[in-house]
């Protein structure tokens, strides 16, 4: 890339129509945008917090492959400055010119799928984006769909239905976005000029990288600076606590950090992937993973969320740095052109504080597929099954010598420190020992070394500390019942 090239505007596609930008700040959602400047109040505001997905949209980007995807997002909590390039659709473009419904509004208002309405934009995006992908959708796929969007309405069922009635009134094909998606492929690739976009408002200012080298050379130079990839943690900062941000680093469109690769034993996961794109591998080759994702926020956050982002932002009930650690998930970190790898585990130093030094980003994180030896389970703790944040996530990877003792052993939990946090103590307890019920009782009272956990909204520091023993003896009880280990992140109420 021309590192010398910038352009001073942000392009992208609004439904049929290119919009150019030179005046964007770099805390602008797309939700005011599109409510406040374009007038397309279609699309609600309810929670402005990903939650309810009123202000579901869809946006197309293209993939490496050449190819153009559409997914639903939370234009709520998406800036701007993530959307170069890109084709936003919102709820206005979907009737046709002489008022006839699209087959999706159609058979929502057939099957009696809204009532009050406001949900109703957002939950027709929301089956658009399932119907382009998988015309006939199983219920299970539907419920995927539309976790990320609530009603306090109509009890759902209806909205069920019309899901599953959509194809009778119409394939795809005749659908704008299928019927022109050629033509359409071709604008975004003319967008696609490989420059720096740089925008000065007011006092703030927003940049997108032209490339990877060209990320690194200005999170260099601008250590200071805040990275937004998914924005589904940085938004709330600004929606929520409203923290100013500027000057901010968009990183959601850099191609380089959104490869996945699997070669000798080990996922390797750019920080760019998001969890959609991560889910067909991580199902593949770690299938508890794999349903942990399905229980990461709703279908447009996954769409939007990374697995980098959910690491460098360090909450201690990030999903996914407790299994990845288990696993001995190794984590490279760059700055400029020197990169260096980690274990994940040495990553997480103290609340808010990580071994991350000034100017350097996370670029991928590594992953060991478990053996045929190996056992690995994932359990997730919340109050609801879905959308909902851990209380307690305890991850588990067990191998058994040939007598039957514990060979090898890794634990470790989020909800429970102010970090994510391997439970050395009760590891201890465990290794070397024969894997009976007498070991892991006697394991579980090493906890309290490990662990002092808070009291919060979420649970109690009893019920926390409870829990997180009982999910070891469930492990236990899992692997040894005969029936093989249950493969899945369990769902339990707090
Ligand atoms: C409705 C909702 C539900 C959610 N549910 C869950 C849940 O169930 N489980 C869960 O774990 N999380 C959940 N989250 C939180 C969030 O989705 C995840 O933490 C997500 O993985 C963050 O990724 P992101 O790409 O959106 O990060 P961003 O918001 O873009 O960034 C997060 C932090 O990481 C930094 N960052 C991002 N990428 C890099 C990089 N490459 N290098 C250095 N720093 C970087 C940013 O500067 C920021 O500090 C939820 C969020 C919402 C809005
Ligand atoms: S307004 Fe609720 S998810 Fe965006
Ligand atoms: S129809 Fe009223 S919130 Fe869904």
């Amino acid at each position: 890339m021309n590192a010398f090239t910038i352009r001073r505007e942000l392009r992208f596609i609004l439904n049929g129509k290119d919009v150019d930008l030179s005046d964007v700040a770099p805390d602008q959602t797309l939700l005011d945008w599109l409510r406040l400047s374009r007038s397309l109040k279609g699309t609600k505001e309810g929670c402005a917090e990903g939650d309810c997905g009123a202000c579901t949209v869809l946006v197309g980007r293209l993939t490496p492959s050449g190819g153009l995807v559409y997914e639903s997002v939370n234009a709520c909590i998406r800036f701007m400055g993530s959307l170069d390039g890109c084709h936003v659709v919102t709820v206005e473009h979907l009737a046709e010119r002489d008022g006839r419904l699209h087959p999706v509004q159609q058979a929502m208002v057939d099957y009696h799928g809204s009532q009050c309405g406001f949900c109703t934009p957002g939950f027709v995006m929301s089956l658009y984006g399932l119907w382009m992908q998988t015309p006939e959708p199983s219920d299970r796929q539907i419920e995927i769909a539309l976790q990320g969007n609530l009603c306090r309405c109509t009890g759902y069922e209806p909205i069920l239905r019309a899901a599953r009635a959509i194809s009778s009134y119409g394939g795809t094909a005749k659908d704008p976005l299928f019927a022109e998606r050629a033509s359409m492929i071709t604008r975004l690739q003319a967008l696609q000029d490989g420059t720096r976009v740089e925008i000065e408002s007011g006092d703030g200012k927003l940049i997108v990288p032209a490339d990877l080298d060209d990320f690194a050379l200005l999170r260099d130079a601008l250590p200071s600076a805040t990275v937004v990839a998914g924005s589904t943690d940085v938004g709330l900062w600004v929606t929520k606590h409203m923290r100013r941000i500027s000057p901010v680093i968009f990183i959601a469109g850099l191609q380089e950090l959104k490869t996945i690769s699997v070669k000798d034993g080990l996922i390797s996961i750019g920080a760019g992937v998001t969890y959609s794109e991560a889910i067909e591998t991580l199902s593949q080759h770690i299938p508890a993973l794999g349903e942990l994702v399905n229980r990461i926020g709703g279908q447009q956050v996954r769409n939007m969320g990374t697995i980098g982002g959910n690491i460098a932002n360090g909450s201690p009930i990030g999903d996914t740095p407790p299994p990845l650690i288990a696993l001995g998930a190794s984590l490279t970190l760059r700055r400029g052109v020197e990169r260096r790898t980690i274990p994940l585990q040495d990553f997480f130093i103290a609340y808010g504080k990580q071994d991350r030094q000034s100017g350097e980003f996370v670029e991928a994180v590594h992953v060991p597929i478990p053996g045929a030896d190996q056992s690995f389970a994932v359990y997730k703790v919340t109050k609801r099954r879905d959308e909902d944040i851990t209380a307690t996530l305890g991850a588990f990877s067990l191998t058994l010598s040939a007598d039957g003792t514990v060979e090898t052993i890794r634990i470790a939990y989020g909800g429970m420190a102010a970090t994510p946090k391997r439970a050395f103590a009760v590891e201890e307890a465990l290794l070397g020992q024969p894997w009976t019920e007498a070991t892991v009782e006697r394991a579980m009272e090493r906890y309290a070394e490990d662990y002092e956990p808070l009291s919060d909204m979420r649970a109690t520091a009893e019920y926390r500390a409870l829990v997180a023993k009982n999910l070891l003896l469930r492990f236990y009880l899992e692997t040894t019942s005969g029936a093989g280990l249950a493969q899945v992140s369990r769902y339990e109420a707090a």
